[in-house]
């Protein structure tokens, strides 16, 4: 297998080989302290750490290791009081390029082989507005899975759909009564998949105001939860419908989103119902769940409120439903007993926090969570609007998601218009979209999941800085580039004895660091961090690219050499954005 960061276990190796040469096996082992440094390629503090053991001092060691590292394919310096400064030979990096180029993989290992992992992401709630907050756990979600699933990991994807509660009462209620109630858009196609769900929307909207205003609905609608979960038929149809049209919409809009969940990775709230009883009966025998107030509760040494009283998770409510957090117990042991899970992963806003603490505690205790699953609650921040403010239209509702997808497509064609570009007809559309579409997600994406988020469409659609757009223009520069690369000049392979120039050796560098990013990802399950990579390869690019002429290149070698840099970016910068859910245009 390649390794994962080339470049550096090459110099971790060559000094390791130099300290099995100067100190006594008991300390040649130890770990070289190898680490990439600005005022070289990499810096070594072996010397450090090491010269009380070895009975010397830091600077004789480092002078003794530096002898032993001259003349190989490492060149050594001191600086410091004993601090190794590592630089590769020019020879030494070519070849690196040489071989990156030949690794589909680019580097990346399969460090999570075999993990079956379990992504809980999306979630939205039926009859509700999808909303922003669902946009960031729909986009981090996919991202995470496209990662893990790269790393080797074996990922089941969990769209824990809101298609139960007592809203449901209310909805069918009221359609018994308004039978003429808009709510179901004729053949809604991806363009008004938004509507279907405003339909919707507007729907709970209404009936929530009938329940509010008259207790007279208000007293039907709760006889309609009992008939909802008493099973009776003519209530269940009409669920059934208001799910399925629901669902369709939802899916639209991954689709529109290019997200990679589909129907089958539908495990709706509803499905887990079955097994309430059984769950709620199991944790009442064993004692963890107890009788307060008429309600069946969990409660924690470890979990108080404000004034000091314990906060309990409800398993089972006064009134004898069951809410969130019983579907929630009943899910763990599904993705533990059923799926096989070793690890879960639940992409949810950070509000939930306390929830997914309880929900855990109480599966482990019950023995449903066993001590070698992982299960984990991957939090994000709020989205907020333009300044800082809560995410509102102005007359105070949810924005509508597919109107801000159509801003940011928007958004995205006025920015295309100010570049010359080639594009027509068709291909400007779709190029268009990929752009507002990516925007979106890149902006998600590259913010620090755990913050609160401003959702600002004009920045989202910049052609300057961390933006979707730029990085996709970064790597249509390079294919660009490539087009008009001579027949035959990127089959030469790469001549390994041409001197280096600093632009090159810091973009081969920064390509050799890929494999160690998407693994930190799929370890810290942080995104951004993969952004913030890219962007700082698409400037390393510009950077090489001013300095180093690629098709005037002096020689036919030195241009050869270039337009495998070239090409190893660019297929870096699209199989980075396609793990990000970012379309890579091939023009723009
Ligand atoms: N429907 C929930 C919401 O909108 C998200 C579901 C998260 N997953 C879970 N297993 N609880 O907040």
């Amino acid at each position: 297998m390649t390794e994962v960061l080339a470049a550096k276990s090459l110099a971790e190796g060559l000094v390791s080989a130099a300290m099995g040469r100067v100190l006594p096996p008991s300390l040649s082992r130890r770990d070289p302290v190898v680490r990439a440094s600005e005022h070289a390629d990499f810096q070594s503090n072996v010397a450090l750490s090491l010269a009380g053991s070895a009975g010397t001092t830091p600077r004789a060691l480092a002078q003794s290791l530096r002898q032993e590292l001259d003349g190989g394919p490492l060149l050594a310096s001191l600086s410091g009081p004993g601090f190794l400064n590592l630089t590769l030979a020019d020879s030494a990096l070519w070849s690196l390029l040489a071989d990156r180029s030949a690794d589909p993989r680019l580097g990346v290992g399969r460090p999570l082989a075999g993990v079956r992992t379990v992504v809980d992401y999306s979630g939205p709630n039926i009859a509700k507005e999808m909303h922003v907050g669902h946009l960031r756990t729909t986009v981090i979600g996919d991202s995470l899975v496209r990662v893990l699933a790269f790393l080797g990991a074996d990922v089941v994807r969990q769209n824990h759909l809101g298609d139960w509660g007592t809203q449901f009462g209310m909805l069918i209620q009221y359609l018994d009564e308004h039978p003429e109630a808009p709510w179901r858009c004729s053949d809604p196609t991806v363009a008004d998949a938004g509507d279907q769900v405003s339909a919707l929307d507007g729907l709970y909207r209404v009936a929530r105001g009938a329940f509010t205003a008259d207790p007279g609905f208000a007293e039907r609608a709760r006889r309609r939860v009992v008939a909802l979960q008493a099973g009776d038929e003519a209530t269940l149809a009409v669920w059934r419908d208001l799910v399925a049209v629901s669902s369709e919409a939802f899916q639209l809009l991954y689709d529109r989103l290019g997200v990679q969940l589909t129907r089958a990775d539908e495990a709706a709230e509803s499905s887990y119902n079955p097994y309430l009883d059984e769950i709620t009966e199991a944790l009442v025998a064993a004692g963890i769940a107890v009788e307060s107030d008429g309600a069946l509760c969990v409660f924690f040494d470890d979990v108080t409120g404000p004034d000091g009283e314990p906060v309990p998770l409800i398993v089972r409510k006064d009134d004898g439903g069951f809410g969130y957090a019983a579907t929630d117990l009943a899910t763990l042991r599904h993705r533990v007993d059923t799926l096989k899970a070793d690890r879960i992963l639940y992409v949810v806003d950070a509000r939930q926090a306390l929830h997914f603490r309880m929900v855990f505690a109480t599966a482990r205790r019950a023995g449903w969570l066993p001590d070698r699953v992982e299960a984990v609650h991957v939090p994000f921040g709020t989205v907020m609007g333009p300044g800082g403010t809560p995410f509102k239209t102005r007359a105070g509702g949810t924005v509508r998601l597919s109107e801000l997808l159509d801003a940011a497509e928007d958004g995205a064609r006025a920015a295309l218009a100010e570049k010359s570009h080639d594009l027509t007809g068709a291909e400007l559309e779709r190029v268009a979209r990929a752009a507002g579409i990516g925007a979106v997600k890149y902006a998600d994406l590259s913010t620090s999941r755990a913050k609160n988020y401003v959702f600002d469409i004009d920045q989202m659609v910049s052609l300057q800085g961390n933006t979707g757009v730029y990085m996709q223009y970064a790597h249509a520069r390079v294919r660009a580039i490539l087009r008009k690369a001579p027949e035959g000049a990127l089959d030469r392979g790469v001549d390994t004895a041409l001197p280096l120039h600093p632009a090159e050796r810091a973009l081969i560098l920064l390509l050799d660091g890929f494999g160690a990013v998407v693994g930190e990802v799929g370890r810290e399950w942080e995104p951004h961090r993969l952004c913030g990579y890219l962007f700082a390869l698409a400037k390393a690019f510009t950077e090489f690219y001013g300095d180093c002429p690629v098709l005037k290149a002096p020689t036919d070698e030195l241009r050869s050499n270039r337009l495998v840099l070239c090409r190893l970016t660019g297929d870096t910068l699209a199989r980075g954005l396609d793990l990000l859910g970012v379309e890579a245009p091939e023009r723009m």
